[in-house]
């Protein structure tokens, strides 16, 4: 299919998938809105709807916390198609909006500066109500979940990326004991090979109830916490999303001397990521542990303004194992399952976060081959959530919001990349 169909396609996607003002990430797996996917689809919609893009921001950030936090789901209207839904998180007395009780890596400041960047005289207002609840969201995640310079997730849903082989210790050390029953949805929707565990389930729905029993207060979730591993998602997309923060401080006028501390703080503490032979890694915090293993998030050092030839190599051997690289854990490590979801898989909307760091430190040749190579996945097998690394076979939900968004917005080669 040509680049002009694709690119129809892609927006027919978006339009599909909106719910009005908010867009699901795909219909029937995912019936909400999600945090970083609504992001992703805020900066896709900004190459043909500039408004609509807004939209999607306004509405995630509607749902923010007294506290600050943004949500990582946001349950606009009832979808018994979903579990764990509204019902099972016991926020109703906590945010404006039926939500989940955690978040989710904070992309939006970082694409709510290149959506504004589309269309400045028109995004000035927007960028302009936004800047302050995107301030209150990242001075949350400095006061809540930073250890060591590194920031730290509560639940592996809070990075994204649920199933991946960073949290398998701290995973296997909690003991789901009560979890009683409960009936999983997503094997519904796709085939259980490309999804988590029974045994991650169990862990995933325990860790919800006791934040429910905790009622989601940060101090009491503090204490005792039997998950806490600082994830190299969160840290280098927090830093990323600083700098784009003090870039929109800078433009509206407002003094950045804060955010500019956070920066130097995550800057050294991304230092604190590096496992043995150098690569970013996840921290199981409880017992001061590298994972060393190599993700697709470990490469997000340059997005983060981190340059590294221990990372840039690991990169090279990336792309001559991988056919469709970067896969979500690498294709020669022990434990590899190309289908399952964050255990192998490659992710368009990683490869595009990892793509335009490259581009912006310099390493043009590296983020334009990734970028080739992205778009050549998504043409030949489709907008899905998600691809083998080595087949390229789509897996996961179909017609994929991210998937679409980010091929509007940096893989097609009619994408303006701003
Ligand atoms: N990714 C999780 C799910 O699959 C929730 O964020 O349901």
């Amino acid at each position: 299919m040509d680049a002009i169909s694709l690119d129809k396609q892609a927006r027919d996607i978006l339009t599909l998938n909106d719910r009005g003002g908010y867009t699901v990430p795909t219909e029937g797996l995912y019936p909400y809105q999600w945090n970083w996917d609504s992001a992703f689809a805020a900066w896709g919609f900004a190459s043909f709807d500039i408004t609509r893009a807004w939209q999607e921001l306004e509405t995630l950030l509607s749902g923010q916390w007294p506290s600050g936090m943004v949500p990582h789901i946001l349950f606009h209207a009832d979808d018994p198609g979903y579990f764990p839904g509204p019902g099972v998180w016991g926020t109703e007395d906590i945010g404006p909006v039926r939500s989940s009780g955690i978040s989710q890596p904070p992309v939006a400041a970082s694409f709510a500066k290149a959506v504004h960047d589309r269309a400045p005289d028109q995004g000035l207002p927007h960028i302009r109500t936004l800047y302050p609840k995107l301030l209150k969201w990242h001075r949350w995640f400095m006061t809540w979940r930073l250890d060591q310079g590194m920031i730290f997730i509560t639940h592996p849903w809070e990075a994204g990326r649920d199933n991946a082989p960073d949290w398998d210790a701290a995973m296997a050390a909690i003991d789901p004991v009560g979890v009683g029953e409960y009936t999983r949805r997503d094997t519904g929707h796709v085939d259980p090979s490309m999804r988590p565990t029974k045994a991650d389930y169990d862990r995933y729905i325990w860790l919800v109830q006791r934040g429910k029993r905790l009622g989601w207060v940060d101090a009491d979730m503090d204490r005792d916490p039997p998950f806490r591993v600082a994830d190299p998602t969160i840290t280098f997309i927090l830093l990323r999303a600083h700098r784009d923060l003090g870039a929109i401080a800078d433009l509206l006028g407002e003094s950045r001397d804060e955010i500019d501390s956070w920066i130097t703080t995550l800057e050294a503490g991304a230092e604190n990521h590096r496992g043995p032979g150098g690569h970013f890694c996840g921290v199981n915090l409880l017992t001061s542990t590298h994972t060393g293993h190599l993700s697709s998030a470990s490469f997000l050092n340059w997005y983060a303004g981190i340059d590294c030839d221990v990372m840039l190599k690991a990169l090279d051997a990336s792309f001559d194992t991988a056919t469709y690289p970067v896969p979500s854990h690498a294709v020669t490590s022990q434990g590899f399952d190309g289908m399952r979801y964050w255990r192998g898989p490659t992710w368009a909307i990683m490869n595009t976060l990892i793509g335009r760091g490259l581009s912006d430190m310099g390493h043009d040749t590296h983020g334009e081959r990734l970028r080739r190579q992205t778009a050549a996945l998504i043409a030949e097998h489709g907008f899905a959530e998600y691809f083998h690394p080595l087949t390229g076979a789509p897996a996961g939900g179909g017609t994929f919001t991210w998937t679409a968004a980010i091929w509007l917005a940096w893989a097609s080669p009619n994408a303006g990349d701003v």
